[in-house]
């Protein structure tokens, strides 16, 4: 018996660390940096903890490897996703053609249609397309400037790929782009985006979580008070879905885009366009002939739209990305969206205090209620300290203008923060970020 003790603790001193090696700030920086990846994973799995989501993490293969918090960005790749790309390519070789006529072709609206779970939208209000530019394209093809309402309003700290296809637009001179200046470069305040929708506004794209500083905006006010002046409210929630409760529905918002890459462990390929049901009339006019009432009559033009939310359909869709995309999204829904908020508050509280201890500024809002799932953290020479980070396999990405950003998600172990700030002060104290390290962090 004591033989079989001694041999536990041995074990235990082996996998796990102690309370005291786990909560002395930085003390393990340096050994963690420099034991194999297979001790790494070790010491990762075996770490104590009271958290009932870290279940999952037996589902995430990458999680056995890296520190990842990177889940902003691109999601840990969920372990069935492998199967269901083997699906996709059996369904393939076996039916060939056929495989249209058994579900491909329905595919990019059964899918939106799983989606419409997570964001709260009804069936039949959820289309999946390739990317959110091409969503905010649809859109903005739908709707004609009328007189002086030509305006288009957002944030001036929105993703930079959709303000470039309402900025193409409005180089025609046919519409006004008003872009509300931030003070701080991590908030917009609300009552300058408020006074800045008015009766000349036809459209307000605007993000729900700012993908720099995860400031999250007040999207039921800003959609109050664009309906209230007639205006058309498109909510970005790329930064959101996954990761914070809401539905579109209750919003009352028109449009909803946001895409599968990021909180919602779906990959590339799979963004998705909700449309309210008030505006399944509309003919857009980015199109393609899945759009069409009868595809398969093949008309030539004028052009008949079919009905409802399909008339938002283009051209052939990802079908590989759209099978990948479905286990991120069954995951996220039987962890529940609501789990996944309540630790992501605790844990992103848990890396500003860790932050501010280790002198680091922050550049996201400190009340929970105002800020998403990631943290910012700004430090000097932040882009080579991310890139020095992946090396030593932390996952982080650097913004500029913003700082290097840090994203717990429902798979994330706490010890997993504290490694990852304790390598980010080890790397500024030892000049390590001035190592050449190649690369571009994502
Ligand atoms: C808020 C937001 N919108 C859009 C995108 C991406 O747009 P797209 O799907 O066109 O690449 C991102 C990030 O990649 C984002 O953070």
């Amino acid at each position: 018996m004591l033989v079989r003790v001694g041999a536990l603790q041995r074990h235990r001193r082996l996998t796990q660390p102690s309370d005291e090696q786990r909560f002395r700030p930085y003390a393990r920086a340096r050994f963690w940096c420099k034991v194999g990846s297979s001790r790494r994973a070790k010491l990762l799995t075996g770490m104590k903890s009271m958290d009932d989501l870290l279940h999952w993490r037996s589902e995430f293969p990458i999680l056995e490897r890296t520190v990842y918090l990177v889940s902003h960005s691109l999601g840990a790749m969920p372990r069935a996703t492998r199967d269901r790309l083997q699906e996709y390519a059996d369904v393939w070789a076996t039916r060939g053609v056929r495989a249209w006529a058994e579900g491909w072709w329905e595919m990019p609206r059964t899918v939106g249609d799983e989606v419409g779970r997570i964001i709260g939208a009804p069936p039949g209000t959820v289309v999946m397309h390739q990317n959110v530019s091409i969503c905010q394209s649809i859109i903005l093809s739908c709707f004609e400037p009328q007189g002086r309402r030509n305006k288009i309003v957002y944030s001036e700290l929105e993703f930079p790929s959709v303000m470039y296809v309402y900025e193409a637009h409005a180089r025609t001179g046919r519409y006004r782009v008003v872009r509300v200046p931030s003070d701080d470069g991590i908030t917009v305040p609300l009552e300058r985006m408020l006074e800045a929708i008015d009766e000349e506004t036809l459209l307000v794209p605007i993000s729900h979580v700012l993908f720099k500083s995860s400031f999250l905006q007040d999207a039921r006010a800003i959609t109050r008070r664009a309906h209230e002046v007639g205006a058309v409210v498109v909510l970005d929630t790329y930064q959101s879905a996954g990761s914070i409760p809401f539905s579109v529905e209750e919003l009352d918002v028109d449009f909803a885009t946001g895409g599968s890459v990021k909180w919602l462990c779906g990959g590339p390929g799979a963004a998705y366009l909700y449309v309210h049901p008030r505006w399944h009339e509309l003919e857009p006019k980015v199109t393609g002939w899945m759009a069409h009432a009868e595809p398969f009559a093949f008309e030539p033009p004028p052009m008949r739209y079919a009905c409802g939310i399909e008339r938002f359909l283009h051209g052939s869709p990802s079908i590989p990305a759209l099978y990948a995309a479905r286990t991120g999204y069954e995951i996220i829904n039987r962890v529940g969206v609501a789990n996944i908020r309540k630790k992501s508050e605790r844990q992103t509280e848990l890396l500003i205090r860790l932050a501010e201890e280790a002198g680091f500024r922050i550049n996201t809002p400190r009340q929970c209620e105002e800020r998403g799932g990631t943290v910012t953290i700004d430090v000097e020479h932040g882009a080579a300290v991310a890139r020095e980070l992946i090396r030593r396999e932390i996952l982080v990405d650097y913004r500029p203008g913003a700082g290097v950003r840090l994203s717990p998600h429902f798979y994330t172990k706490d010890e997993e923060l504290e490694i990852a700030i304790r390598e980010m002060r080890r790397i500024l104290e030892t000049r390590a970020y001035a190592r050449d390290v190649a690369g571009t962090a994502f």
